[in-house]
């Protein structure tokens, strides 16, 4: 590979570096671009084509459809692993020893309260309120009552802030569901695992014991895992331009709830669920649906259908389908929704529209049916995908501020009106 890319312009050669990543993944270094031809920059939209960041967390590979969380394969981790080993390994680079892993848990559990005062703002939103607004305002919310967790200069506050974050998001997570559902808003039971008191936290009813079904608690953690993070997404993304002006860990992930909330993004497991009854109280008819899927004068898509890297199976996808089956039917729930969505999935693989186009089942596609099994609403699907995706966030978040990465500001190419004079109103 060379190491320098020579680029023509207006007569003149400029030599651009180029780097190669640890997965022969190749860049054309552009920072000195502007400066070097004087003012000439690069117009990506979407940024399909632009690195923002080096990272050693997560790899994708798009075309083989692999997925690698520090250099260990998601299959194996969903497999092996439990979601706090998850999120340690994310966040700090290597898998926990016995000790480790106990030290963060505990130092987790210590901060798994949150001050009764955000209690009122939770009471101030309309039951009908989207869990994900509420998510983000409470994430938000968390600064005014946790202020050392705002300047994270040393490795130790970062720390702290950390596992504070750790310890009181599945409690927001939980209240965001309880306010929709009119429950009261409680705490969870330090003498649980970390998905065990996020189920319990969500569901226990004020007047009975809450019993947990190790199936259900199984397939939390596999799904949490699979969601936890997948490189530069746009909610990605957002966490790290955000905290890379130093406003603080908790603002940042609230920005990230945000930009998840889209239906484009983590929005789609939602939207994926609302399709698939639509298609059911239609009938059934999945070719209506796939027409109008391909119909560019339809804004109609097919939800966890695509995706911006993979361009094969999402290896996320595979392993949720699976689990699917497996879930359903160990928890004896016959969903005639799982039935729709392998049919519009087979149809989909085989239309040329969507083969042309390498549209494949994307993480959501399979997700929200586990979730319905698991008796959680619709509504809070998204929030599930943002409990999943916390430490990603975090980890990400960490590396930005460990690597002094420079506040992000893009740059742009203006098309509007040259210089003009001022037309006074009685000219207009
Ligand atoms: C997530 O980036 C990540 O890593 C995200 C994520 C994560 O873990 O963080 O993986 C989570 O967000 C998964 C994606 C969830 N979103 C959806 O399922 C929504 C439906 N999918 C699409 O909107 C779309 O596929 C995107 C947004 C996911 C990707 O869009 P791109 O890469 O910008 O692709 P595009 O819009 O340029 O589409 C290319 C072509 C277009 O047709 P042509 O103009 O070439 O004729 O494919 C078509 C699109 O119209 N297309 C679809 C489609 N997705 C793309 N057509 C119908 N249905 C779809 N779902």
């Amino acid at each position: 590979m060379s190491k320098t890319a020579t680029l023509e312009i207006n007569n003149e050669k400029y030599e651009l570096p180029v780097m190669v990543g640890t997965e022969n993944e190749v860049a054309i270094d552009i920072s000195s671009l502007r400066t070097s031809t004087k003012g000439v920059i690069t117009l990506d939209p979407g940024y399909k084509n632009t690195g923002s960041c080096e990272s050693a967390i997560t790899f994708l590979d798009g075309e083989k459809g692999i997925l690698r969380y520090r250099g260990y394969a998601i299959e194996e981790l969903a497999d092996k692993a439990d979601f706090l080993e998850v999120a340690y390994l994310l966040i700090f680079g290597e898998l926990p020893n016995t000790e480790q892993l106990g030290k963060f848990q505990t130092d987790i559990k210590k901060h798994s309260v949150v001050d009764d005062d955000v209690k009122k703002i939770v009471d101030a939103f309309p039951k009908s309120a989207h869990p994900m607004g509420v998510l983000s305002s409470l994430t938000s919310a968390l600064t005014a009552f946790n202020p050392s967790s705002v300047n994270v200069n040393s490795e130790e506050d970062m720390y702290n802030a950390i596992v504070r974050i750790l310890g009181k998001f599945p409690v927001l997570v939980a209240w965001t569901m309880r306010k929709k559902m009119g429950l009261p808003l409680d705490y969870g039971d330090n003498s649980l695992g970390y998905v065990e008191n996020v189920l319990k936290m969500m569901f226990k009813q004020p007047n009975e014991e809450y019993k947990l079904n190790p199936i259900v608690v199984n397939a939390l953690d596999k799904l949490l895992i699979l969601h936890a993070d997948h490189e530069q997404n746009c909610s990605t993304s957002t966490v790290r331009i955000t905290g890379s002006s130093h406003a603080g860990l908790f603002v940042s992930l609230a920005a990230g709830v945000s930009a998840l909330w889209g239906p484009l993004h983590g929005g789609a497991n939602q939207a994926v669920l609302e399709m698939l009854e639509a298609i059911k109280a239609d009938g059934g008819d999945t070719k209506k649906f796939m027409a109008k899927a391909k119909d560019k004068d339809d804004p109609f898509r097919l939800m966890g259908f695509g995706h911006r890297v993979y361009k094969n199976f999402d290896p996320r996808a595979k392993i949720i389908k699976k689990a699917a089956d497996e879930v359903l039917g160990d928890l004896g729930v016959e969903d005639p929704i799982l039935d729709i969505a392998k049919g519009l999935e087979k149809e989909a693989l085989e239309d040329t529209y969507f083969v042309d186009r390498k549209l494949y089942p994307n993480v959501d596609f399979y997700s929200g049916i586990i979730y319905r099994a698991m008796g959680i609403p619709v509504e809070m699907f998204t929030v599930m995908f943002a409990l999943g995706r916390l430490p990603g966030w975090i980890a990400q978040w960490r590396e930005m501020r460990l690597n002094k990465e420079p506040i992000g500001r893009p740059r742009q190419i203006y098309t509007g009106y040259t210089l003009r004079p001022f037309k006074t109103i009685d000219k207009r």
